[in-house]
């Protein structure tokens, strides 16, 4: 049970060169293969801070000087779960930082009238158990997806998880810790609101479709 003070944690990584990357992926003019490279470096970014707590051990190695005892990662294994379709973006920067990692998928759309979040396509890792899951979704927006994606894991009991949103609405981070208070969010940046369409604004409009060219 998480205690008091972990609950609710939003951590907001505001590092000049994440926020510099965000300003020109909300330009309306950026192109889709910049937004594209743009989303994996913010992401590979955002993973150094979301994985700033991972375990470590020591590991005998010779330098060309001396033998020493090295920090590596611990054996402790992770999963990377994408949100579909717009989680491929910061997938694509999580797998940078770690090549090996396990990846799962979530499949949902918006309801367009509701914004109600339905599931078509859900597959994890079998041994999810022993894994700490870091779930990924670029726009926290209304928070349904979010917290629909989050109910579905935790059938499966990862050991831990987190989530990463390149943007969150003040919204979507509320409704997010009202139902998934103990799921810390690591974002780049809190913006004004949402409108009535369900996008953040100021945003960057549909992350799915200037990620893939199909707006
Ligand atoms: N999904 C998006 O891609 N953009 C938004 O602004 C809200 C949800």
């Amino acid at each position: 049970m998480a205690t008091a003070q972990k609950l609710k944690q939003v951590h907001v990584i505001n590092h000049p060169m994440i926020q510099h990357k965000l300003t020109i992926m909300r330009q309306k003019d950026t192109s889709t293969g910049k937004f594209r490279q743009l989303l994996r470096e913010i992401s590979m970014l955002l993973g150094y801070e979301v994985m700033r707590d991972l375990p470590m051990t020591t590991q005998k190695i010779q330098t060309p000087v001396c033998e020493m005892e090295a920090p590596v990662l611990s054996d402790k294994e992770m999963v990377f779960v994408s949100i579909m379709r717009a989680g491929q973006g910061i997938l694509d920067g999580m797998l940078r930082l770690v090549p090996s990692a396990c990846v799962g998928h979530i499949g949902l759309y918006r309801e367009p009238k509701t914004l109600v979040a339905v599931e078509y396509y859900f597959k994890v890792p079998k041994d999810i158990k022993e894994r700490d899951a870091i779930v990924l979704d670029p726009m926290l927006a209304t928070g349904h997806s979010a917290v629909a994606a989050i109910d579905r894991l935790k059938e499966t009991h990862p050991k831990n998880i987190k989530f990463v949103a390149l943007l969150c609405s003040p919204e979507g981070i509320e409704y997010f810790h009202e139902y998934h208070p103990d799921v810390p969010i690591y974002t780049a940046a809190i913006d004004q609101k949402l409108n009535e369409k369900g996008y953040i604004v100021p945003g960057l409009g549909d992350a799915g479709d200037r990620l893939f060219g199909t707006a």
